[in-house]
């Protein structure tokens, strides 16, 4: 599996004291358009588990590539869980609450619909509540092989032309800092 390049994402959500609780996840995938629905992978014996599914609502924060120290420090099974969140900007998602991180790519808030025991894992879908609804040209975080890399550019030869034969089109828009109120999530695409 370590050949598998993926996007990183933290999945985060809140206790039931209103704490933060957060985990590096790459097993994050889209699902659905209409209805938005999203999958996520959580371990079972994990911390985040248990209280991801108590929440019933959480948030996807898809890293840029200059966050791969979020992406270690969320997957740290030593981190202390009362300062994992300390000194990381974070936004409230517009529903729940859950902390999304600043300067992230983009995100979603979800609501979990179903959830799947998997083996050692859950699969959790999330039907898709809110999201961010920016582009931006930032380069992505990448995961491949144990190492976090920074995917600036494409080795394909159709380079500027997108997978399913439009044109890239340039965005004007700012990096995401705080989130901002969903648009349609059903614009998103694949
Ligand atoms: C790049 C990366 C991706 C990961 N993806 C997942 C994932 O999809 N699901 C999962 O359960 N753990 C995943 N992990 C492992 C967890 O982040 C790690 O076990 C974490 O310490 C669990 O935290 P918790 O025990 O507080 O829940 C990933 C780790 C890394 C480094």
């Amino acid at each position: 599996m370590s050949h598998f390049a993926s996007g990183v994402t933290v999945v985060t959500c809140l206790r039931a004291d209103g704490s933060p609780q957060g985990m590096t996840c790459s097993a994050f995938t889209s699902i659905s358009l209409d209805p938005p629905l999203v999958m996520v992978s959580i371990r079972r014996d994990g911390r985040l588990h248990p209280v991801l599914l108590a929440a019933g609502s959480w948030a996807v924060s898809v890293l840029a590539a200059d966050q791969a120290e979020l992406g270690r420090r969320f997957a740290r099974s030593t981190r202390d869980r009362a300062q994992q969140f300390e000194g990381v900007p974070t936004s409230p998602a517009p529903s729940g609450g859950a902390p999304v991180l600043d300067g992230a790519l983009t995100w979603l808030e979800c609501r979990t619909e179903h959830v799947t025991p998997a083996g050692d894992h859950s699969l959790v879908l999330g039907r898709v509540l809110a999201t961010a609804g920016t582009e931006t040209d930032a380069p992505a975080l990448v995961y491949h092989r144990r190492r976090f890399l920074d995917l600036t550019g494409a080795t394909d030869p159709g380079r500027g032309t997108r997978a399913d034969g439009g044109r890239d089109v340039p965005s004007t828009s700012p990096r995401p800092g705080a989130p901002r109120h969903a648009t349609d999530p059903r614009g998103s695409s694949h």
